[in-house]
Formats: structure tokens, sequence, C-alpha cells
């Protein structure tokens, strides 16, 4: 059985419906701080499957040694922490405990009871600012916040455990920007207040819920002057976990991998794929750039498809359809 922290949120709800399209039997720990309690009934009804759920904290070692007591539990896809990169620098001691102690103790649990094979839900934060593109997974690593900060030491933290016990299997990928939903629009993203990140904002607009966009920077080196992102597929990015299990069993750990799709798209660009997806308009507004964003930033994917014959298939029109039909269901 494969235990899933975060499971009832974004990405990890998405990777549950993954793991079960490929027959493998996993289990979800998570404590709805970011997330709701439907996620899992909702999931069941997608997969047919009725995974066992733990409420908890993965800071919670009691809990932890309880889990691996009581199930055999064969592998952990760690993705429960917190991802706000503003908020980060606002509570960073928020980041540092739920992102840093939390992977500790989830890795302390699993020394434990001698589960080795791991997957961290890493991210291209830890690049830095001002690197070539694309970046590659060689590329220097630079945290410029609090949650770039908390991700950079948990991989430092099992680099090291891997090289002092070389029966560890992990995989650390850093996901680019995941965006869409699944088809069925039963699960998406759905952020608390108002939405940091491009695809729900203009999801919201779309759909009424706000009035209009501000798009931070139309001053970008960029063929038309706003900030381009590898966005990728989240069903896409939830494939790639099954394949990251599959390898670490196969041929062990040391995996770092960026996962996108190779690809920029711009945020104008987007807004018109939306527009496309969605039969509505999208008023906005150009305004200032948006402290500590860069212009581009997409990924050098080739070591993702070379080592898990991996790649995203799916389009940014797809995206915007899949988004956009979890985004109605929202509004009923
Ligand atoms: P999310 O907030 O939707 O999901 C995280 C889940 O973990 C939530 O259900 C939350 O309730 C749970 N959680 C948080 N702290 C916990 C704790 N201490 N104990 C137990 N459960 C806890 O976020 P997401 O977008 O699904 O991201 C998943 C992972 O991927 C995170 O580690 C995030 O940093 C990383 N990541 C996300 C993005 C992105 O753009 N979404 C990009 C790169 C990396
Ligand atoms: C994309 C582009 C904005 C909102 C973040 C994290 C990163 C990773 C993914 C976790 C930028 C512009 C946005 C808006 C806009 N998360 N934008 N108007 O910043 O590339 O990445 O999420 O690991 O660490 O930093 O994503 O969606 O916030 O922004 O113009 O209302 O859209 O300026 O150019 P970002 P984003």
């Amino acid at each position: 059985m494969i235990l899933v922290t975060g499971g009832a949120g974004y990405i990890g709800s998405h990777t549950c419906v993954a793991l079960a399209a490929a027959g493998l039997d996993y289990a979800l720990l998570d404590n709805f701080s970011n997330s709701e309690r439907t996620v899992p009934v909702r999931l069941a009804a997608i997969t047919g499957y009725e995974a066992a759920l733990f409420e908890g904290d993965v800071r919670d070692e009691t809990l932890l040694r309880d889990i691996f007591d009581s199930h055999r539990i064969t592998g952990v896809l760690h993705f429960a922490g917190l991802k706000a990169v503003g908020e980060s620098s606002l509570k960073p001691l928020d980041y540092f405990s739920n992102n840093v102690i939390g992977s500790l103790s989830v890795v302390q649990a699993m020394t434990h009871a001698g589960c080795k094979r791991l997957v961290f839900s890493s991210s291209a934060t830890v690049y830095g600012d001002g690197r070539p593109m694309p970046l590659a997974e060689g590329a220097p690593c630079a945290a410029t916040n609090p949650y770039g900060r908390s991700k950079l030491m948990v991989e430092e933290m099992l680099g090291d455990l891997e090289r002092s016990d070389a029966s560890w299997q992990i995989a650390r990928l850093r996901y680019f920007n995941p965006v869409g939903a699944h088809e069925s629009g039963l699960i998406g993203e759905s952020p608390k207040g108002v939405p940091n990140n491009l695809m729900p904002y203009v999801a919201q607009v779309a759909a009424g819920v706000r009035a209009s966009l501000s798009v931070f920077g139309g001053d970008y080196p960029t063929p038309d002057g706003t900030a381009m992102r590898d966005f990728i597929h989240v069903m896409d990015l939830a494939e790639s976990h099954v394949a990251a299990l599959m390898k670490l069993q196969c041929s062990g750990g040391g995996l770092v991998l960026n996962l996108g799709t190779g690809r920029g798209t711009s945020v104008l660009g987007m807004i018109g794929a939306f527009q496309r997806a969605s039969g509505r308009r999208i008023p906005f507004q150009i305004v200032n750039r948006r402290p500590g964003d860069v212009a581009n930033c997409y990924a050098d994917v080739s070591r993702a498809a070379q080592l898990l014959g991996w790649r995203a298939k799916r389009t940014i029109d797809d995206m915007c359809r899949d988004a956009w039909r979890w985004q109605m269901g929202q509004a009923q």
C-alpha cells in the first residue's frame, strides 16, 4: 500500500486517481488545513475505490507509527505541506515546521518501519533566479523565500539520507506550474480566499466571481511582454508519480527530476486560451510587475523522459477546459 500524505490536496488527490488507474492500493493522510473533507468522497466516486483515510498531521509521530504498524506501507508519496510563497515570508516558522519538520517526521517513521521508498514534492522554485532557460536539474539551487528554502532544506536532507544508506529509494520531483483539474470536474484546485496563482484567478474572473485580472508586468523581454511559465496539467503531473514509483522500485533512488512540459506560455497566452475554453471574456489590466517574479521559467524535461519514459501529453487548451469545468462545478 502507498501512503499519500496531503492526499486530499490539489496534486495529491489527482495522484490518487492515477494510482487507482494503475491498480495500486493507497491510503490518505491529511490534516485538512488546506483541503476539503469532501475530497476523499469525491475520489471514491471517481475511482470506485474507498481508500483508508487518516486524519492528522505529518508531524504527529505517534499517528505515523500507528499507520506504519497497522498497514503494510511499501512507499510514501509526500505532498503534505504549505505552498504559498508570499505567506511564507510572513509566517516562516509555519513553513519550516510543516514542510521541514513534517518531512523529517515522515522519514523518521519510514526508517522505523523499514519503508525506504519515498517520492517528495519539490518545486522549480529551488533553482532561484537568474538561471539560463530551460532549467536542467544540474542548475545551481538557491532559494529566494522561506517556502523555497524549506523545499531546498528537505531536498538536502533527503540527499544526505540516501548517501548514508544506499537502500533508500528517493525521488525529488521539481514541479513547474501545475494547473487544470480532473476531467470529471469532481476534484480540482480550490484556493482559500483570493487566489495567488494565475490559473485559479483567471477561472474566477471568467466565472464572474472576480471582476478583472491584474496582469503583473507587460514589459518583460518576451514576445508579448508578459511573463512566461511552464504550465503542466495536474493529471500529467499525477501520472508522473506512478512512473516515479515504478522507477524507484526497479532501479533504486537518487532521482531528481523536473516535471513540466518544456514549453513556456505567456500570461496573455493563458488568458486567450481560457477565453476560448470558457466562451467568456476575461477583463484584465496590465499593472506593475510582481516583486520576485522572473520573466520566463520553463523546464528541460529530457531527464524525466529518459528515466521515467514519461512525458506530459495534455495541452494548454486541455488545462483550461478542465479548469473551467471544475470552476463551473464550484459555482453551482
Ligand atoms: P495543497 O495545499 O492543495 O495540498 C497539500 C495538502 O497537505 C492539503 O490537503 C493540506 O491540508 C495538507 N497538509 C498541509 N500541511 C499538513 C500537515 N502538516 N500534515 C498533514 N497534512 C497537511 O497543495 P498542492 O498544490 O497539492 O501541493 C502539494 C505539494 O506539492 C506541496 O508540498 C507543494 O509545496 C508542492 N508543490 C506545489 C506546487 C503548486 O503549484 N501547486 C508547485 C510545486 C510544488
Ligand atoms: C504565474 C504568472 C505572475 C497571478 C508559483 C510559485 C512556485 C510554484 C508554482 C509551488 C506570473 C502572473 C499571477 C495574477 C498575474 N509553487 N500572474 N496575475 O509565481 O510562476 O509560481 O506557483 O512550489 O513556487 O512561485 O505562478 O501562477 O503565481 O504566476 O499576472 O493574478 O502569472 O506574475 O508571471 P509562479 P503564478
